[in-house]
């Protein structure tokens, strides 16, 4: 683990640490909040009481008997006894409570006017149909399915058909390329893939098929047969080659299926779904959640967190639900809430830069929930676009995925939220699956750039590395000291990597270590100051260093590479990558540099994703390495944000500072 990185953040958000602007919930929202002060104390009082009484908010079938079994931690079992259905829960109970005819998601599709209502009791019927095809395909509790999927509503469909049956799914972002996807069906043996023809992007069909085509022939490569079905959803209308052994329409399965389904019910701790993320090693880890505490924390902290009034509220995520973001917020929580949310397909620039203000006016939303990287491009576009627009309905704004400095704080606040509307500045994880630390809207009052303190039944604190806890005004590593519902169970196959990585360290605390840097100001209020760990944060995005240099280094051109995180204006960290060519590919000498670059980020590209694509590519006659062989990434982040090269001692050879900072300069 390096040091260095939480080192260098923490002296430059030590200042930021010094705001001393303060927000009061407004009035007339505190008045009328869902949560108060109380509850913070309530909690504190009896933790494994207040995580009970949360349950209520579920509907279970068998009661549970027990909240919290930690009788083998880190193996927590959750609301032990008790059964439920997870899709029951999001959709049919409020239909049966008479919500049927209340949307539960305004769909909005990238091309104009493309838009579409779903009310509850039409989200029954279609999660009926889809469940009931699954079935009919030999889908059954256990069972895995993939979902590569554009921001549709089947792609919600789709993952409550597959969670109502007991299956599990491991929905993988469709930004995602053709080698990440096969990599995860093997990984999760999965034996169907949901996808669709493509997606709008930009203004224009991007395929996907084509993907789940290459994924499915490596697949078949190494597991021949895993795969028994892709059900492929017409969105766009294009092309696409047709596997008559494996592929489905899913209009011509689901649409003829029944809507009558009966849910069977399942242990609180049946698994859920995985999602796989970046950890610090090359291979994504796959993070297990399991149904009942996932379901509490998400449906809590959505509740909690945003205020939720579900006969009022038009709620807006506005992330993709290929990410935990969109399966917390935009699928679990908010219909198990019985929300009506906004899903929107598109980028915010398409047709125009004003869209995301667009849907907010047309629809009315009350809660908007995106990342940081989102309010900086906003800001850069300037406040006169978002000021074209009524976005008067608005009164709580959310923040996810990475810190958000204190001017995009700001800005968000005042520019889009009339100086009005709070910000909740939500730390939490893939592995976290919901909130930990945030402010809440009607007790806190906001500081500019902290995520506050940990919200009411979860404990969290700021540690050294030896485990004592630090003073106030103090940094250290940001731990979870108490189990929470819907904390990760484990990493699928892999018990002994979930105690190691994320365990081990406060062994004997038995402390949850998050991998994040964080500092508690004089009030005790914590500061998140990034990953110390070799993970990035790409736009909100997690990515391993390990990853994108395992694909730079699978290129033939490539001897040796080192990634860096460097901090970049609008995305927050950007890849930066330092490459060794091969001595062979330096002899020809006709390729020119530019050329071979683009080749290398488009391999990234084509390897794992296009947010993974390199910003820069570096071509260096050698790498800094400590005498153990380890590279000194600290250095080269120092090269990559134009910093004065900091202490070399610890180099083998310290003269190769001089030589990789001579090459990059002469390359400017
Ligand atoms: O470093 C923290 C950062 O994102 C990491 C988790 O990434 P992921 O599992 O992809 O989940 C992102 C969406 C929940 C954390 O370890 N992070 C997330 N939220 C914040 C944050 N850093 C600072 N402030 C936040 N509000």
């Amino acid at each position: 683990m390096s040091q260095s990185s939480a080192e260098t953040d923490s002296q430059t958000l030590a200042n930021l640490s010094h705001e001393d602007r303060r927000f009061d919930p407004p009035e007339e929202l505190a008045a009328h909040a869902n949560v108060t002060a109380e509850t913070y104390e309530e909690a504190k009082a009896d933790r494994l009481a207040f995580w009970a009484e949360q349950a209520e908010r579920i509907s279970w079938d068998e009661p549970f008997t027990e909240v919290l079994d930690w009788s083998n931690p880190p193996f927590a079992k959750w609301y032990v006894g008790g059964t439920l259905n997870a899709a029951y829960n999001c959709v049919d109970r409020h239909v049966e409570a008479g919500h049927g005819d209340r949307v539960a998601f305004h769909w909005v599709g990238e091309p104009e006017d493309d838009t579409r209502d779903i009310t509850y009791a039409e989200l029954q019927d279609e999660v009926c149909k889809a469940a009931n095809a699954l079935a009919e395909l030999g889908v059954g509790q256990g069972d895995r399915v993939a979902i590569y999927m554009p921001m549709i509503p089947e792609t919600a469909i789709a993952m409550l058909a597959t969670v109502r049956l007991g299956a599990l799914h491991t929905v993988v972002f469709g930004g995602f390329s053709s080698d990440a996807l096969a990599t995860r069906v093997l990984d999760c043996e999965t034996k169907v893939i949901i996808t669709s023809d493509g997606g709008y992007r930009r203004g224009s069909p991007a395929a996907l098929k084509p993907a789940v085509d290459e994924a499915v022939a490596k697949v078949e490569g190494e597991r021949p047969g895993l795969v028994e079905h892709v059900l492929v959803v017409r969105r766009t209308g294009q092309d696409v080659e047709w596997n008559d052994d494996l592929d489905l329409w899913w209009h011509d399965v689901v649409d003829e299926a029944s809507p009558e389904h009966t849910p069977e019910m399942f242990d609180a701790e049946n698994p859920l779904f995985v999602m796989y993320t970046s950890g610090s090693t090359g291979k994504p880890k796959g993070i297990v959640h399991t149904t009942g505490g996932y379901l509490v924390g998400t449906s809590y902290t959505h509740w909690a967190v945003f205020d939720l009034k579900p006969d009022t509220d038009v709620y807006w995520t506005a992330a993709d639900i290929g990410w935990i973001t969109g399966h917390s917020y935009i699928v679990y929580g908010p219909l198990a809430n019985g929300a009506t949310s906004v899903m929107y397909e598109g980028t915010p620039d398409t047709p125009h830069k004003g869209r995301w203000w667009e849907i907010i006016e047309t629809y009315g939303v009350t809660i908007l929930y995106c990342a940081p990287t989102a309010i900086r491009t906003f800001m850069k576009w300037g406040a006169e676009i978002p000021e074209k627009f009524d976005l008067s309905s608005l009164r709580i704004l959310g923040s996810v995925g990475e810190p958000i400095n204190p001017e995009a704080y700001v800005w968000y606040r005042e520019t889009i939220g009339s100086s009005r509307c709070p910000v909740m500045d939500t730390w939490w994880q893939t592995e976290t699956g919901m909130h930990m630390i945030s402010p809440l809207p009607g007790v806190t009052s906001g500081k500019p750039g902290s995520a506050m303190t940990a919200i009411p039944g979860v404990s969290a604190e700021v540690v050294t590395d030896e485990g004592e806890i630090v003073p106030n005004g103090s940094g250290g590593y940001l731990v979870l000291t108490e189990p929470w519902p819907s904390m990760l169970r484990t990493l699928l196959g892999d018990d002994e990597r979930f105690k190691d990585t994320y365990w081990s360290k406060y062994a004997e605390q038995g402390w949850y270590f998050a991998g994040d840097g964080a500092k508690k100001d004089e009030d005790g209020d914590i500061w998140l100051l990034g990953r110390v760990d070799d993970v990035m944060n790409v736009s909100g995005h997690r990515l391993s260093t390990t990853e994108i240099e395992s694909a730079l280094v699978s290129h033939p051109k490539v001897a040796e590479a080192a990634v860096v995180g460097a901090a970049d204006e609008t995305t927050g960290q950007a890849v930066c990558a330092f490459v060794i060519l091969r001595e062979s590919a330096l002899e020809g000498g006709e390729e020119a540099p530019d050329d071979l670059i683009e080749e290398l980020r488009n391999h990234v590209r084509k390897e794992i994703g296009a947010i993974a694509k390199p910003r820069q590519i570096m071509i260096v006659p050698e790498l800094p390495k400590t005498r153990s062989g380890k590279i000194m990434r600290r250095l080269l982040k120092d090269v990559a944000e134009n910093r004065e090269v900091g202490d070399v001692t610890t180099l083998a050879d310290s003269t190769v500072m001089d030589l990789i900072s001579e090459g990059v300069k002469g390359e400017k």
